[in-house]
């Protein structure tokens, strides 16, 4: 279709005299520039629509649900988001994402609460389990080896997250429709899109760097 166009461009029409600019405009010297960019750009797209549907690697492909990977909040970080929310005796904190179980285990052992931990990692889920065994804490904490997206989260008086902005944007409808009025959500670095925090929390880790904490409360 592009040779077609490019050669009713030249031909002129019968009866009348084409402007000499026009000629010129429509000439395939400068049609030439005009195609070797559609070219370059088609080219561009096709790679970048082949480079999106390519694995990344062989852990999301094995894992597609896996939306972060494990990076853990420093200790002083989860002690902080935990105050924060108040947690106490009668809370049920639920860690989505739980990683090495340290918001969980800290909310049982420190916090007196009972915690669940959300992991979709094996290793992660069944490491972290491990060490709440050792600590003794099976009573009051356990880490579930599964898709956060398909957890009940009523139980849950505080949520915890340490996900990106685009995961809790996700997240958010399952909060909506799980969580009490009152029940506290506490996310670090990242903000749940389409919610207001109730408090804005600015703290620093052992290492001396700084962190965000956002505490939300559902109406
Ligand atoms: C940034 S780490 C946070 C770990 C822990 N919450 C902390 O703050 O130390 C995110 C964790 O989410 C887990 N994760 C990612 N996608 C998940 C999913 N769909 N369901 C459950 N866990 C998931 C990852 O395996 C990783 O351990």
């Amino acid at each position: 279709m592009t040779v077609s166009l490019l050669l009713a461009c030249r031909r002129p029409v019968r009866g009348f005299r084409v402007h000499r600019s026009a000629r010129l405009a429509a000439s395939p010297r400068h049609l030439k520039p005009l195609f070797i960019t559609w070219a370059a750009f088609s080219f561009l797209f096709l790679l970048a629509a082949a480079q999106e549907v390519r694995p990344q690697d062989e852990y999301t492909l094995r894992q597609p649900n896996r939306l972060a990977p494990f990076v853990p909040t420093p200790q002083r970080i989860v002690e902080e988001m935990l105050e924060v929310a108040q947690v106490g005796p009668s809370d049920v904190v639920y860690d989505l994402g739980s990683g090495d179980g340290r918001i969980v285990i800290t909310a049982a052992q420190k916090f007196g609460a009972r915690a669940v931990g959300v992991e979709i990692d094996e290793k992660l889920a069944r490491a972290s389990s491990q060490r709440i065994a050792e600590l003794g804490l099976e009573g009051r904490a356990r880490v579930l080896h599964q898709d956060m997206f398909e957890t009940n989260l009523r139980p849950a008086t505080v949520v915890t997250l340490y996900l990106l902005t685009v995961v809790n944007e996700r997240l958010r409808p399952i909060l909506e429709r799980d969580l009490r009025p009152g029940a506290r959500v506490v996310t670090q670095e990242f903000k749940i899109p389409g919610w207001t925090p109730e408090k804005v929390v600015h703290a620093e880790s052992e290492a001396g760097v700084p962190y965000t904490i956002y505490l939300y409360v559902r109406p």
